[in-house]
């Protein structure tokens, strides 16, 4: 009898388990102000799955502005803060609607389930949400020396769940993280909207409705 070959969904967290992203850009946005930038929604796409320092890297690109490395590390401990506060009372209430049926829907047709998220901030928050025994495995901003797009974490994430790369399903809502995950030729669902994740192969909206069996053949 031939087996079912090994498969993992590696979950992003910000965006598509819990809409922390909202928190990221209220954060930044505040930050941006008080260094004159005006972040719109649009440009926040492209912070979207990046870590903290490329964020700021990114705004001062964008911005043409020049700081210290002490108002660099400044402005960071300044956006951690303010985010940290926004996430303070973050609970199981704030799991996206379906995410927690569709991860244990998974665990029950013997799917890895494993969490790649640029976010330091991201095993404190699956404490919150009490879900965090659900993965086999975590990857989390402290664990990878590149960022997305570059596809350390997906192969790390892979590796440990034992799974070979193409049989890995990655849910994301970052441009930065679909393109990691391409990279490696992992099957990439797209949580948002279609113009924005252009490459992903397969974009919803949430996980409301949404079935295991809509992803791959159980
Ligand atoms: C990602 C978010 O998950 O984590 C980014 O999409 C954020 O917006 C990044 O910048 C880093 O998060 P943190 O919590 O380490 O500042
Ligand atoms: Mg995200």
């Amino acid at each position: 009898m031939i087996n079912k070959p090994n498969r993992a969904f590696i979950f992003d967290l910000d965006g598509v388990i819990t809409q922390t992203s909202e928190y990221h850009f209220m954060a930044w946005k505040t930050v941006c102000k008080k260094i004159g930038y005006d972040l719109t929604r649009e440009k926040n796409e492209e912070l979207k799955g990046v870590n903290r320092n490329k964020c700021l890297d990114l705004i001062m690109e964008w911005g043409k502005i020049r700081l210290s490395e002490k108002e660099i590390e400044s402005l960071l401990e300044a956006k951690n803060n303010i985010y940290k506060d926004y996430i303070k009372d973050l609970n199981e209430n704030d799991l996206c609607e379906g995410v927690l049926n569709f991860i244990n829907d998974a665990i029950k047709n013997n799917i890895k389930i494993a969490l790649y998220s640029a976010s330091r901030n991201a095993k404190r928050i699956l404490c919150q949400l009490k879900i965090i025994d659900l993965f086999t495995v975590i990857i989390d901003g402290n664990n990878v020396s590149n960022a997305k797009p570059d596809p350390e974490g997906f192969k790390i994430a892979a590796d440990l769940t034992k799974t070979n790369t193409k049989d890995c399903v990655v849910f994301e809502d970052s441009i930065s993280g679909i393109e990691g995950a391409k990279k490696l030729n992992m099957y990439t669902v797209g949580i948002g909207s279609r113009d924005v994740l252009k490459n992903a192969d397969v974009v919803y909206k949430g996980f409301k409705n949404l079935k295991i069996k809509d992803i791959i053949n159980v």
